[in-house]
């Protein structure tokens, strides 16, 4: 009894982050009947969900910088992370905060790092987000590893 309990729990999980890129799950979010725990901004997308997405736009540019030798000199602290509302509180569960300090902990680093040694501190960073994301929402997960930078 208690393993279909799991699973039911685990299979809703798993579905709230795989179907984010489905257009479909907008309107169930919207009328916020499936999810009365969270507070949803206006375009039905959770804080965090927003955050995420800043952050991909970020490392996206940082990447282009680096892969075009540049140096970075401001990184930013994405320190909302540790407040920001998930679209179900089950995501934010076991582990996240231990899992978003170790993220921010490596942005530091990669603001202290300098030279050559900026590429693997910025895919220190990149790892960060996809060892998260195994433990909390693996959907995005082949998306986030895009942003590493081959060496
Ligand atoms: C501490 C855990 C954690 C870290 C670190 C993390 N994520 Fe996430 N991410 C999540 C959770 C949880 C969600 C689901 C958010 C929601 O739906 O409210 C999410 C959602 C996403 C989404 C889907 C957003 C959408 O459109 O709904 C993307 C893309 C994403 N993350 C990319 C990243 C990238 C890129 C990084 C690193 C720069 C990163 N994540 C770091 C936990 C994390």
């Amino acid at each position: 009894m208690k393993n279909i309990l799991f699973l039911f729990l685990l299979a809703t999980f798993l579905t709230a982050c795989a179907n984010k890129e489905q257009p479909d799950n907008t309107a169930t979010k919207e009328t916020g009947v499936t999810n009365p725990i969270a507070p949803l901004n206006p375009n039905g997308d959770s804080e965090l969900a927003l955050l995420m997405r800043k952050m991909e736009k970020q490392w996206q540019d940082t990447k282009k910088n680096l892969e075009a030798g540049q140096t970075i000199h401001d990184v930013p602290d994405f320190h909302d992370l540790l407040t920001a509302t998930p679209t179900d509180e089950s995501m934010t569960m076991d582990g996240f905060k231990g899992y978003a300090t170790s993220y921010l902990n490596k942005i530091k680093a990669l603001q202290n790092t300098k030279g050559n040694q900026q590429k693997t501190a910025y895919n220190d960073i990149i790892n960060g987000c996809i060892l998260c994301h195994e433990n909390s929402c693996s959907g995005p997960i082949p998306r986030i590893k895009k942003l590493l930078i081959k060496e």
